[in-house]
């Protein structure tokens, strides 16, 4: 078996004035091995190596050595090196952790409060195609094959200058790419230099948090919504006021507050519900924005996937005074690890974004922005979404009048224009919460949409994926659901 080295990168801390350079080196390795940095077992390194990396004479590294060995740390092996002891005595454990634990406690962040007011998102959940995982496109279905042919060939050609970074803004031929796919798909006006390539539609709202909202700044959300803002908006110290949500979209908010700085909105395909935002209530909420000096935040998650009706053009693509920033993401369209997606800002705020982005994370990985920008290029990206666009729309039928025909009633699934998922009404009673723990129990993924809502009343319902959900799946899901209500009952 290879033996296990020891990396020894630990910074040396200034010495004290009259400490023995040996003792000084020996109390840096000691804290390695008590915080578990050093573990049981591992070789440390030469003492000639330590010498030379440190700067030391080798005899003080031999003196730190000896003295470790005497306190019961490490064990000399003829032959071989020096180990960290495999068991090192519970007492100096305890000493040890106890005073890592004291380390600068008053200058910590207090984040129970924080981690609690804004909790934690968990993305990290296992693939499934049950019925009705939403919030997943049909990944088994995505041409892996062919994007590592075009990885390949990519990373063949990356040079010097691929390898070492790109613009904060993102890598300007997938701008270029984003930006022409924008302005002829989806209605959106802009230029690609106002297209900023960041980490998922997540990254981008909380850009749009930052370079709007000061603490205790209010801002306007969907209600049902998307929790993923409303945190982000948390964590940035702002209000959320829920604004509720009819057939037409988000309706207009009521709120004369003069500290509404933000709208939140998804008006292609409204999370949770659904619905597309109508043409007029686009405009009327546009020109409210106006009168009120306030920013809009047009999340578009997944608007690429159409099934019925005329495309609405983009809120951004209607405002005449750029007061929306536009923001949209490869997670659902290609697959949700892949993390980039785009916000689009008006020309002024470009600086800014650039300077944020610089800072947070400097640039998106250049080389899967490469990858994507040769997809789009080769026509790939256009293909995979009119394909999935069929076998969605085949699923999203299989939903809807399967539900018509198993349900009769009991359920009522509207066919929504657009997206990944839908809802089902339980118009004849029930409480979704507990409808959602047996269908669970049957192998069943749905969510209570009461889970959405912050301000208003719930109406009893549940969020339907259909979009991962082979046909036959979804028959089977929906029989069970059948056989709930009706036990239900
Ligand atoms: C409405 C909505 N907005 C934004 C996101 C975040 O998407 P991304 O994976 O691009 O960060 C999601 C994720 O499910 C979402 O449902």
């Amino acid at each position: 078996m290879a033996k296990t080295h020891a990396a020894f990168a630990f910074p040396l801390p200034p010495r004290q004035p009259g400490t023995p350079a040996y003792l000084w080196l020996c109390d840096v390795i000691r804290s390695g091995i008590l915080a578990g940095h050093l573990t049981p077992g591992i070789r440390l390194p030469a003492t000639r190596d330590l010498a030379k990396q440190y700067e030391l004479s080798r005899g003080t590294v031999v003196a730190a050595f000896a003295q470790l060995h005497a306190e019961g740390y490490t064990e000399p092996r003829t032959g071989s090196g020096t180990y960290v002891c495999k068991t090192i005595p519970e007492h100096l454990l305890k000493t040890g952790r106890a005073k890592e634990t004291r380390v600068f406690p008053g200058r910590r962040r207090n984040t129970t409060r924080f981690v609690r007011q804004i909790g934690a998102m968990s993305y990290h959940e296992a693939p499934s195609s049950r019925a009705f995982r939403a919030n997943q496109p049909a990944l088994d279905l995505f041409p892996t094959t062919l994007w590592a042919q075009i990885a390949g060939r990519r990373l063949r050609k990356a040079s010097a200058f691929d390898l070492l970074s790109c613009e904060a803004m993102g890598y300007r031929p997938l701008r270029d790419a984003v930006a022409n796919y924008l302005n002829t798909s989806r209605g959106v006006k802009c230029t690609a230099a106002q297209i900023a390539i960041v980490s998922g539609l997540q990254e981008a709202i909380y850009y749009a948090g930052l370079l709007v909202l000061n603490p205790g700044d209010r801002v306007c959300v969907e209600d049902p919504g998307y929790s993923g803002a409303v945190r982000v908006f948390n964590a940035l110290g702002a209000r959320v006021m829920p604004v509720p949500v009819d057939e037409q979209g988000m309706t207009v908010p009521k709120t004369r507050s003069r500290n509404v700085r933000l709208v939140y909105v998804t008006p292609a395909h409204q999370y949770p519900l659904g619905v597309t935002m109508s043409l007029g209530r686009r405009m009327e909420l546009l020109k409210w924005t106006r009168t009120n000096d306030v920013v809009i935040l047009e999340d578009d998650y997944d608007s690429e996937y159409r099934y019925a009706g005329r495309p609405m053009p983009a809120l951004q693509g209607l405002d005449v005074q750029g007061v929306v920033l536009f923001a949209g993401s490869f997670s659902k369209v290609l697959f949700p690890s892949l993390r980039l997606g785009y916000l689009v800002v008006p020309p002024d705020m470009v600086d800014q974004v650039a300077s944020i982005k610089s800072l947070i994370s400097r640039h998106a990985p250049l080389l899967d922005q490469a990858i994507l920008t040769e997809f789009i290029a080769g026509g790939h990206f256009a293909r995979h979404i009119r394909r999935m666009r069929q076998v969605y729309a085949e699923r999203l039928d299989a939903l809807v009048s399967g539900a018509e025909r198993e349900l009769n009633g009991l359920i009522e699934v509207p066919r929504v224009d657009g997206g990944l998922q839908t809802v089902g009404w339980l118009n004849a009673g029930g409480d979704a919460k507990s409808v959602a723990k047996r269908a669970a129990e049957r192998g069943i993924e749905v969510v209570a949409l009461s889970d959405f809502w912050r301000g208003g009343t719930p109406r009893q319902g549940l969020q339907l994926g259909f979009a991962a959900i082979e046909p036959r799946e979804i028959k089977r899901g929906l029989v069970e659901l059948r056989k709930i209500l009706r036990e239900g009952r």
